[in-house]
């Protein structure tokens, strides 16, 4: 069985599924392994060191899988400057052919991506800036509701709102994201109008993510209330996992008259990946995980997830929602 949506025709992918870029996570052991499943993976640029790791990242990507991947640009305020005209030059020159762009606006990168002939797909947290990406040349939109792992924006517009307006505006494929971690979020999204669903806390509790078995035991564990939105006092609000550090930030952004140098070393992106992510010391630092924590309960192969989801998703379609319909008015 299987889905044929607008996105999986344009973007040549077997299934409706996106695994979006994951800072730390997003690397060619789990961008391969959901690239074999028949989703489409994105390695994440700016977890590599340099453009020069990128390009090596992107080569051990292609040594396992033949399949189609691509690479997140994620462009946020840094206090030191990155190199973001490097990496994206990186991706390209490696033949990279799909780009995910995340933060800000795409615009000073279109040239290069359509010069190159690189499909874009712009995540975005709100309907105008969907609506400006589609105006810009994107080739899809990823909308991310409030839900959702990472930056969620400071709108609060859930997916089951934020996902029908975009696409009730766009004229490009979109792809619903956050909150989904199911067949029954993947049909749903495509009752929304989307096109395909992006997944990121789910991708992260599978086997071939690269992080310490402690955080994907915390997922499953976790439910839907252990999230935080840290840094909404700088404008910047993240959802991240609730845990000992998550909650200090909180703490201290109550605090009236507390700054972002209060709570910078405990939301250190550093501190997370090394002592979270890598050694599995789940109280030491902050670490991303969306609501969707409620509903994931397995730690499966990339392959049995994918597998499971689109056979799951006919089943829904096929049992629950064609039987539901009636061609006349009697209701029996
Ligand atoms: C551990 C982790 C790291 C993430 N890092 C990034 C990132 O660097 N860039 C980005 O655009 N999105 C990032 N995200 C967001 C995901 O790509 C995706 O948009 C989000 O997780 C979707 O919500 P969900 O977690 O409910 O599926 C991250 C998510 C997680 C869980």
């Amino acid at each position: 069985m299987a889905l044929v949506t607008r996105f999986t025709e344009q973007f040549n992918v077997r299934h409706p599924i996106v695994c979006g870029g994951m800072t730390a996570v997003g690397t060619a052991d789990l961008i391969a392994a959901v690239a074999n499943s028949g989703a489409l993976g994105f390695l994440t640029a700016l977890t590599q060191p340099s453009p020069e790791a990128l390009v090596k990242e992107i080569n051990r990507c292609r040594d396992l899988t033949d399949q189609p991947f691509g690479v997140n640009l994620t462009i946020l305020p840094s206090i030191e400057p990155i190199p973001y005209d490097e990496y994206r030059d990186a991706a390209i020159e490696s033949g990279i052919k799909i780009i995910e762009t995340a933060g800000r606006s795409p615009e000073p990168h279109m040239p290069a991506f359509r010069s190159a002939g690189v499909k874009v797909i712009h995540k975005c947290v709100s309907v105008r800036h969907a609506i400006k990406a589609e105006q810009l040349g994107v080739d899809a939109v990823s909308i991310d509701g409030f839900e959702c792992a990472g930056h969620p924006g400071e709108d609060d517009i859930g997916g089951l709102v934020l996902i029908p307006a975009t696409t009730a505006a766009l004229t490009i494929p979109v792809i619903a994201s956050g909150g989904i971690a199911d067949a029954r979020g993947l049909v749903a999204a495509l009752a929304l109008g989307a096109d395909a669903v992006n997944m990121g806390t789910r991708f992260v509790a599978t086997k071939e993510a690269p992080v310490h078995e402690n955080v994907k035991r915390q997922i499953v564990a976790n439910d839907e209330r252990s999230t935080n939105l840290v840094l909404r006092k700088f404008r910047n609000t993240a959802r991240v996992a609730k845990n000992k550090v998550s909650d200090a930030v909180l703490e201290i952004e109550d605090r009236p008259e507390s700054t972002f140098d209060d709570v910078a070393d405990l939301v250190s992106g550093k501190r997370g990946r090394t002592q979270v992510l890598t050694k599995g010391l789940m109280d030491e630092g902050m670490w991303w995980a969306g609501q969707t924590q409620g509903l994931i309960n397995d730690i499966p192969s990339c392959q049995d997830l994918i597998d499971r989801m689109v056979t799951e998703a006919c089943e829904l379609i096929e049992t629950r929602l064609v039987p539901a319909v009636r061609t006349d008015a009697s209701t029996s």
